[in-house]
């Protein structure tokens, strides 16, 4: 809504800019008829840019607040479930009882996938990255359910959405099976989203998997932490892939890629492993010391973020969920001790007070993952599991609002232009 507006003086010329309100947040510039005049905004890594409008999810990162369709993480977290947190995203309102049933009862009725797709699998070596097979098989899923890929069609992306929510747990278990030798382990319909992924992870057919309950209810925790994050770079990878009108996989497949890199979703793997490093609570000075020298790459991974610029609320409750598991296995962990002191030192130094570098959700997951004995590697692909949703979510909202190809401007600082003279001998 526009109420308010602003003049932008550029020489003699004034352009009056429409402000818009939302319900929540900061105002923004509506700067779109710049482009007419000649004019185009200049924001690398988008940092003062609104791509879009959602109703999906709202950070406030000063106050450290998530809401899902107004429904604050800690409440989510602690009195539903990950696949609740799916039906809010995707349609607005928590379900009704029955609501609730069918849509469970459509999840977990696709969690199988074509029989074709595991030969796809044999053809990666053994120890590829999983993030990699997971960008592969995931875009692949396209060339196998092609009969509901009309972007256009609301109910062909309501499939589409089941489809993927349904089968990724079953493919990111398939990643692991495939890089132990195991074979694979079909979903068992029974069990709950995050019991049949620990099913599919951990069952051999040699002998009963038993899930635990406390574990199964960490990782159930450990997806609706992750499941949406409004528009972080994968899923603005999601909804720019989207916006041409590529099918929902293949825009998928793009998140997956995106939130591969340590700055966003390998941050979990990378803590583990900077903790790992660390090894004890003497040596953290050292590393401290390290994250501080502008002359040295590294940072301290799991810590700032680019939108909270206070605790991250996520991370609070990953750090329960992370005392509960530890306790349930009866584990005293090296890594946590190294984890809280860390965090403890970190939150002190005015450093990182100064540039407010709080732990972020993936400060704590790694640990809570490795506990449960999931390997490091694996840490993304259950992060771009949980997300799934949230990708969907955004994906669907655009198509619904209407798209508009994505498509920046930038700012040219090339040759201007020359006259072209080959350096290579004619004929
Ligand atoms: N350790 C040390 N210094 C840091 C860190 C860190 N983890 N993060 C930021 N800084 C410093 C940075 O050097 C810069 O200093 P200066 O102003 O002197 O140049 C200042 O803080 C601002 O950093 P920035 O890189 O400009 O901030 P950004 O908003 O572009 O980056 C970030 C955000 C998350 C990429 C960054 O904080 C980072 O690399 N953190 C470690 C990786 C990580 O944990 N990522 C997970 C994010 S949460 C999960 C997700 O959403 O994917």
């Amino acid at each position: 809504m526009a109420n308010k507006k602003a003049t932008l003086a550029i020489g003699s010329e004034n352009i009056e800019l429409d402000v818009l309100s939302g319900t929540l947040g900061s105002e923004e510039i509506d700067i779109r008829a710049l482009g007419s005049k000649g004019y185009f905004t200049f924001d690398p890594g988008f940092t003062s840019t609104a791509s879009c409008e959602s109703k999906i999810t709202y950070i406030d990162g000063d106050q450290g607040i998530l809401l899902h369709r107004g429904f604050p993480i800690d409440q989510l977290a602690n009195e539903s479930t990950y696949l609740e947190v799916c039906y809010i995203l995707l349609y607005g309102e928590p379900p009704t009882e029955k609501e609730f049933n069918t849509f469970k009862t459509t999840v977990t009725r696709h969690t199988m996938i074509h029989e074709q797709i595991t030969r796809l699998f044999h053809g990666f070596r053994r120890d590829s990255h999983p993030m990699a097979v997971m960008c592969g098989v995931t875009g692949a899923l396209a060339a196998f359910y092609h009969d509901s890929l009309d972007v256009n069609n609301e109910r062909h992306r309501e499939i589409a959405a089941f489809r993927l929510l349904s089968k990724m747990p079953t493919l990111a278990a398939m990643c692991y099976k495939y890089s132990l030798g195991q074979p694979f382990i079909y979903p068992q319909n029974n069990l709950s989203y995050a019991g049949n992924f620990l099913h599919m992870m951990f069952a051999t057919p040699c002998e009963e998997y038993v899930v635990n309950p406390v574990l199964e209810r960490a990782m159930d925790r450990i997806l609706i932490l992750h499941a949406d994050h409004e528009q972080n770079a994968s899923t603005s990878t999601v909804r720019t892939a989207g916006s041409s009108g590529a099918n929902p996989f293949a825009c998928i497949a793009a998140g997956i890629a995106s939130l591969w890199g340590p700055a966003h979703g390998g941050a979990n793997e990378a803590a583990l492993k900077m903790l790992e490093e660390i090894s004890s609570v003497e040596h953290i000075p050292e590393f401290i010391r390290r994250a501080k020298d502008k002359n040295d790459s590294f940072r301290l991974m799991g810590f700032g973020h680019r939108v909270y610029k206070n605790y991250d609320p996520r991370a609070t409750v990953m750090r329960e969920t992370c005392h509960e598991v530890l306790n349930e296995l009866g584990m005293k962990d090296d890594l946590l001790e190294v984890a809280m002191e860390l965090e403890h030192i970190a939150l002190h130094d005015p450093y990182f007070i100064e540039k407010k570098l709080y732990p972020n959700v993936d400060f704590y997951s790694g640990i809570i993952l490795k506990a449960m004995g999931i390997p490091s590697s694996m840490f993304t692909v259950i992060f771009a599991l949980a997300r799934t949703v949230g990708w969907i979510a955004h994906w669907n909202e655009m198509h619904a609002d209407g798209i508009k190809i994505a498509r920046p401007r930038q700012l040219y600082t090339g040759y201007t232009e020359r006259e072209f003279k080959s350096n290579l001998k004619k004929g």
